[in-house]
């Protein structure tokens, strides 16, 4: 049943939401505004001596004006605005249309806790970054999983994840009268797809048709190659209104223990969000939050130039993405080569009877494969059974996960490894 909300917004998915009744809501934003038109003594709402009165930069206090932090650094949120914004083409509110979080996983963990309610299903796309079932699990709802399925590579060529793709009626199929949202991780962690603008599409119509709310987590976003193009799902027609959109400077700017993050969406779904933060972390450490305005002002004026740090940073990744495949090839691994994140998958199936099997073991294959590797030969990975749900990881525990944003002489070292090791197996 359809309803307007607050906002006269016509959508059932969050109206139907109960569970913050009787919540304090972020009043703040309303706050804010008259602050702004009637310039009062707004310090007497904070603390004006201490620390960082005189010494940081950005300090809020220091500039008299610490009454936004709770839902991010004023500069932050403004230029969180005007850059995506342009992106999205849409006009941005600072205040109502963006929250700053502690990295993209505050972000996300408000999402399901202030989205997802007791009874609901999340359409979640395996494999998924692992804490998106924990998550929704933790907010009352149920986890249900469809998969990127791989077809065979070109002939002579290595397999991509663009090979990975979702089977439509499959997809289609796992949208119920139950369905709350779906998460959508593109490029996705752990396999370094990119999907396409038609795969994207057909999500959004899926969610649009169902009237279903999307989690995109983009937090790999600047991180595409190979001339691929990331497609931001809230820009599709009929998506701003049921998108969330998760942003992450740890990965935009190479800073993961910065731990800033950022959402942006509409208002009646962010208010939501804001009631979750504004009562639990509040608000995030100003410093970190003033270096990213800086840095996000720079790539504002630099956009697209070849000085942008975000043009730069995908050439350098895949340079490196390119030299741990042809590693892994000369080792004898099949490398998945991603379009985009700094990751990859590899197939290790030719090493199989180095460490042998244990079938009734509860711990999977590449589990244990990684540890013997650790302990034998010095190199570590991730095991990509950790990426699916638990019924389906044995299918998937013959593949593992490594990281190409390594300093050179890291990536030398691994290709010694993987060509001595070669070397070992064959004989030589
Ligand atoms: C897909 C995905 N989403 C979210 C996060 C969390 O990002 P942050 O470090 O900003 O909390 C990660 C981190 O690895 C990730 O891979």
């Amino acid at each position: 049943m359809h309803a307007l909300d607050s906002t006269g917004f016509h959508f059932s998915q969050v109206t139907g939401m109960q569970k913050f009744t009787g919540c304090v809501h972020a009043t703040t934003t309303s706050l804010h505004r008259q602050t702004d038109k009637h310039h009062p003594l707004e310090n007497l709402t904070s603390v004006e001596v201490g620390v960082d009165k005189n010494v940081k930069a950005g300090s809020s206090t220091k500039t008299g004006r610490n009454r936004q932090e709770c839902l991010g650094h004023p500069a932050l949120v403004t230029i969180l605005a005007r850059f995506f914004g342009k992106l999205l083409g849409q006009e941005l509110d600072p205040l109502t249309n963006v929250l700053v979080t502690v990295g993209a996983y505050e972000a996300l963990f408000c999402c399901f806790q202030a989205l997802v309610d007791e009874g609901d299903e999340v359409i979640i796309i395996e494999p998924f970054f692992d804490c998106y079932e924990p998550m929704v699990k933790m907010a009352g709802g149920t986890s249900v999983f469809v998969q990127l399925r791989p077809k065979a590579a070109e002939t002579g060529k290595l397999m991509s994840s663009g090979d990975w793709q979702l089977d439509p009626a499959e997809l289609a199929s796992r949208f119920t009268e139950r369905t709350k949202a779906i998460v959508l991780n593109s490029p996705n962690n752990p396999l370094g797809k990119v999907f396409t603008r038609e795969e994207m599409e057909f999500i959004a119509d899926l969610c649009v048709k169902h009237d279903v709310l999307c989690f995109s987590d983009e937090v790999y976003e600047w991180l595409v190659y190979d001339g691929k193009e990331h497609i931001r799902i809230a820009s599709l027609p009929g998506m701003w209104d049921r998108t969330i959109t998760i942003g992450s400077a740890g990965k935009t700017f190479s800073t993961t223990g910065w731990k800033v993050g950022w959402t942006l969406g509409p208002d009646h779904l962010l208010k939501h969000l804001r009631t979750v933060h504004q009562n639990s972390v509040y608000h995030c450490p100003t410093a970190a939050q003033e270096a990213l305005a800086q840095a996000f002002q720079r790539e504002f004026d630099s956009y697209g130039k070849p000085d942008s740090y975000f043009v730069q940073l995908s050439q350098e990744l895949q340079q490196k993405r390119d030299w741990l495949v042809r590693s892994l090839v000369a080792g004898g691994m099949k490398p998945i080569v991603p379009e985009g994140t700094y990751f990859l998958m590899a197939d290790f199936s030719e090493f199989k009877s180095e460490v042998p099997d244990v079938p009734d073991s509860d711990e999977p294959y590449d589990s244990r494969f990684i540890k013997w590797m650790i302990i034998n030969k010095g190199l570590v990975a991730i095991p990509v059974s950790a990426f699916y749900s638990t019924p389906h990881k044995r299918n998937f525990d013959h593949l593992i996960r490594f990281c190409f944003a390594k300093e050179e002489a890291t990536l030398k070292a691994a290709e010694d490894i993987l060509q001595q090791w070669s070397l070992e197996k064959t004989g030589q």
